[in-house]
């Protein structure tokens, strides 16, 4: 069975709806590994619930980038990780490891990309540009990681209804509901190796 990583930095709600799926067969792989970016973050938690091995991984650990880069890519290869899901991961993830792992990373993005992406659009910031955008209706939308945020190749998306009296928190409610629905369904897309990757925007 392929193993898939989940990277981590926050609740982990994403995570544990991914963990479920795979419990009820809902995703034929099996998700291996939590590698969160502290030690306190509520993905832990879950990752133990679910009896599932997790490593914590900080930058701020090591003495340079690189040796905290090259460290995080050797405990993906001795794991024998074949996919990797973020989920809620604020890093850019490294050339090294998007090259290690071409098409074989997902993110999930709390909004309908390509629009309301990109750096610093990450959490309540991303809800709140909806807000103030005017626009009724949101979503979210899972994409296959390249070396820019929020760029690559999207693989799942779906909308959510928003209503006048919807606020930046309302919004965050209604997408996570969907973030739960898409992001398993994305993941067995990925693992089945049903995408077509030469598939190209606009076509
Ligand atoms: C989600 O909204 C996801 O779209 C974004 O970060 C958030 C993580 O939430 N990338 P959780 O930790 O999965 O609950």
């Amino acid at each position: 069975m392929k193993r898939v990583a989940v990277f981590a930095s926050g609740r982990g709600s994403n995570f544990e709806q991914l963990c479920l799926a795979q419990k009820n067969k809902k995703i034929s792989a099996e998700i291996a590994l939590l590698i969160a970016s502290n030690s306190d973050i509520g993905a832990i938690d879950i990752a133990k619930s679910f009896a599932i091995p997790f490593r914590v991984f900080k930058s701020s650990d090591y003495d340079s980038l690189d040796e905290y880069r090259s460290q995080l890519l050797t405990c993906l290869k001795d794991n024998k990780i074949d996919f990797i899901a973020l989920a809620g991961w604020l890093k850019l993830i490294h050339s090294s490891i998007v090259n290690a792992y071409k098409n074989r990373i997902i993110n999930i993005h709390p909004a309908l990309l390509p629009f309301f992406g990109g750096k610093g659009m990450y959490g309540a910031h991303v809800h709140q540009a909806v807000w103030e955008s005017g626009m009724l209706v949101s979503g979210a939308t899972v994409h296959i990681v390249d070396a820019e945020y929020d760029r690559g190749m999207i693989i799942r998306q779906q909308s959510v209804q928003l209503d006048f009296e919807d606020t930046p928190v309302s919004i965050a409610r209604k997408v996570l509901q969907i973030e739960h629905k898409i992001y398993p369904e994305a993941l067995q897309l990925l693992v089945e190796g049903k995408l077509n990757f030469q598939r190209r925007k606009g076509k």
